[in-house]
């Protein structure tokens, strides 16, 4: 039979990874977080002094092919170095979706996606794994926050890491990121025809829990 996948795709800050992890986990399923991977692709390039250009296109693609990455108690190491901090910068956020704009690179990240998808399940984050890495997913949910909300949250928890930053800066950056993801060439950010559309703007993470794992019982 074939493996179930629930996609959750979204921008920048929706809450997409918070939602997803919860359901991943009340469901007993594994969990993409795709975006991970091309931060970590980010870092490898600065790392190796390139530039996230059409000339370096292919040797980033190569080293997205090649990551030495394992994710080992829920932290993300790179040929064995801790880098879950490292990718979590705002800076880290720009490079990853510079990268993720060579058409190159996603094709090279798309068989270590797919191959995420075993027994149980998967629940999958990002913002193409319902157009374009899952499009045979049982359950694709489109996630959505107004900018206000979405600087607020991302506002709260580098606050909470102890990483000083204004909210206006965090807005400009996260619609900033937000623009050059939806209006690439290659599996731009936007919801699949048949994703369900979620703005969890005036809703708590229990309650978007909730409505994705009512839809979730409605499509089996
Ligand atoms: O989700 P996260 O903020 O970690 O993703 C970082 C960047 O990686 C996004 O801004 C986007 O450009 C890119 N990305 C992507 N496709 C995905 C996941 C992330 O292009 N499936």
């Amino acid at each position: 039979a074939e493996v179930p996948v629930l996609c959750i795709d979204g921008p920048t800050a929706s809450g997409k990874g918070t939602l997803a992890v919860a359901v991943a986990y009340q469901l007993g399923y594994h969990y993409l977080d795709s975006g991970t991977l091309y931060r970590v692709t980010g870092l490898a390039m600065r790392r190796n002094g390139l530039e996230a250009d059409a000339a370096h296109e292919m040797q980033i693609a190569e080293l997205a092919r090649t990551l030495p990455l394992r994710f080992s108690e829920g932290k993300v190491l790179l040929s064995g170095e801790d880098v879950s901090d490292a990718i979590r910068t705002e800076a880290a956020g720009m490079d990853a979706s510079r990268v993720s704009a060579l058409p190159a690179v996603r094709k090279a990240l798309l068989a270590l996606q797919k191959s995420f998808r075993r027994l149980p399940g998967l629940v999958a984050d990002g913002r193409d794994m319902g157009t374009v890495v899952f499009p045979d997913a049982t359950l694709k949910v489109y996630l959505t926050a107004s900018a206000a909300q979405r600087a607020e949250r991302r506002h709260k928890q580098l606050i909470s890491k102890g990483i000083s930053t204004t909210l206006d800066g965090l807005r400009a950056d996260l619609e900033a990121r937000d623009l050059r993801d939806s209006s690439r060439s290659v599996a731009p950010l936007k919801p699949a025809p048949d994703a369900r559309l979620l703005d969890n703007s005036l809703l708590s993470v229990e309650q978007s829990v909730e409505q994705v794992l009512a839809w979730w019982q409605e499509v089996q």
